[in-house]
């Protein structure tokens, strides 16, 4: 299989005020919800298959988003496995008036790509060339190998 470059995705949200706590901040499970759906966008845009959300690892958010606020994620695959990938999204909240921006939080998604059967599948290999990108693949992969361990603990433990 040929391997392949990965491609940046930008993204724009605006926060609504049904996407808010009585605080008028928004839900984190929000902001993970639009992240995983761009996290499955630029995973299936690498490896032209279903693409399905395995896990992720644990989610800070740094800065809270206000109500009006406008969402920017820029997410891209920065680790390719045999038949998964790691996706990384930045979220930055920007205020549309002031233009103000914050980072709110960075978050990687473990993505696996399955065939018509619903079982994993090969996809392409990924192309690191730059510094950067040799730093965020290798930060991937141990984001997946502690993922794996996480599960295999679990199960050693008698858990699901
Ligand atoms: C994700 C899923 C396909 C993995 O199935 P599985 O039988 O454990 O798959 P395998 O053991 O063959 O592993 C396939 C790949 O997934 C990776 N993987 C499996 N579980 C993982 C996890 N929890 N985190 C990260 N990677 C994982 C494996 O390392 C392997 O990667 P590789 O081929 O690049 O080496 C399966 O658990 C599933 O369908 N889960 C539900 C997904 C879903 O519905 N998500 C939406 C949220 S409800």
């Amino acid at each position: 299989m040929e391997p392949k470059k990965a491609h940046p995705l930008s993204s724009w949200h605006i926060v609504f005020p049904n996407d808010a706590n009585p605080h008028g901040t928004m839900f984190g499970g929000k902001v993970m919800a639009i992240m995983d759906i761009q996290a499955g966008i630029v995973a299936s845009q690498y490896c032209r298959k279903t693409v399905v959300t395995a896990s992720t690892e644990a989610v800070d958010f740094k800065n809270p988003v206000r109500v009006g606020d406008r969402i920017e994620t820029i997410s891209r695959v920065v680790f390719v496995g045999r038949t998964s990938l790691v996706v990384k999204i930045d979220a930055y909240a920007e205020n549309p008036l002031s233009g103000k921006r914050k980072h709110c939080t960075t978050a990687y998604f473990n993505m696996v790509a399955l065939d018509e059967d619903g079982v994993p599948t090969a996809i392409p290999p990924l192309i690191v060339e730059t510094e950067d990108e040799k730093r965020e693949f290798r930060i991937a992969e141990h984001i997946k190998q502690d993922a794996l361990e996480r599960k295999k603990k679990i199960r050693e433990e008698g858990g699901e």
